[in-house]
């Protein structure tokens, strides 16, 4: 595996090969393992597998956890070695930032709501960074999670608004063995909290085999499901069209059970598609 952390390093690799990307922030865990083997399969033998790692600032909303995200380097590299990957692109940030920037990815409507509406700018520094990878790395095909699903919903509108041709390949959301959904900001909970945690799976799962159909009945469900654990406290549950991440009415085949939660100072997302 060769470690990159330059622009310049990035933009000298001869392109002749099926190149896939995994975006990360590092800390990474069995999903990210789960999206590098995804990405190796689309690539096959002969392809390039890049993965990168960037604790992106420009989607930390100010006061949130950018000082203290988790940065295990050695640990992150050893991961993608094991991994099969070809390519770590790993910079820092004055290699990827100019402090005098202005030039940003603005995408200006499923932004608007939800994960956007919780943490205004996250976004816009997503769309941002992303749009810089593509352009750095050059791939045919970058993968990201489900568990993320506004994000990916986002990612497929800026590659489909800005022309890039590349395959945004979709992963569905890995989890421990309680349901809970692997994240790296899950190292942050304390044992009771994490043990609590696991009312979130619960939760998706009551939905998933209700026959409520009525937004506000599915939203109920969930909310009194979630609410068995004393520690959790409720951002927002939304029942939403999957494509247009508008609120929907019933649940049906295109909409998405949405929501975020805190468990003492972590916010923990996750979602399921109803139908
Ligand atoms: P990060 O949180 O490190 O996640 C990297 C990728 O892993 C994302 O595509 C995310 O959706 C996926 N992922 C994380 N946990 C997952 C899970 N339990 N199941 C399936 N996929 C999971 O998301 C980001 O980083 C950043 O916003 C990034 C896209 C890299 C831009 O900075």
């Amino acid at each position: 595996m060769r470690i990159i952390t330059t622009v310049a390093e990035a933009r000298s690799l001869v392109r002749s090969k099926l190149r896939v990307l995994v975006p990360t922030m590092g800390a990474l865990h069995k999903a990210h393992a789960e999206l590098i083997r995804v990405a190796r399969e689309h690539a096959g033998r002969n392809g390039e597998v890049v993965v990168s790692i960037f604790v992106n600032p420009l989607q930390f909303e100010p006061g949130s956890d950018y000082e203290r995200y988790p940065r295990p380097e050695e640990v992150d590299e050893e991961f993608c070695q094991n991994a099969g990957v070809d390519f770590l692109f790993h910079p820092n940030v004055t290699e990827m930032y100019a402090d005098d920037r202005s030039v940003f990815v603005d995408e200006s409507s499923l932004s608007n709501t939800l994960e956007g509406k919780s943490r205004p700018g996250h976004f816009r520094g997503v769309c941002t960074v992303v749009a810089k990878l593509f352009n750095i790395l050059a791939p045919d095909a970058a993968v990201f999670g489900e568990k993320d699903f506004q994000q990916l919903a986002i990612v497929r509108r800026v590659v489909r608004d800005l022309n890039f041709k590349i395959d945004i390949i979709a992963v569905p959301t890995v989890r421990e063995e309680d349901g809970l959904a692997c994240s790296s900001r899950n190292q942050y909970l304390n044992l009771e909290e994490r043990k609590q945690a696991a009312v979130l799976h619960k939760a998706l799962r009551a939905v998933a085999g209700a026959s409520e159909k009525s937004a506000g009945d599915v939203l109920a469900l969930a909310r009194k499901v979630i609410k068995q654990a004393p520690l959790a406290r409720i951002d927002y549950v939304e029942l939403v069209d999957s494509e247009t991440l508008q609120p929907a009415e019933m649940a049906g085949p295109n909409t998405v059970l949405v929501f975020a939660v805190f468990f003492g100072k972590t916010r923990l997302i996750d979602n399921i598609r109803l139908g």
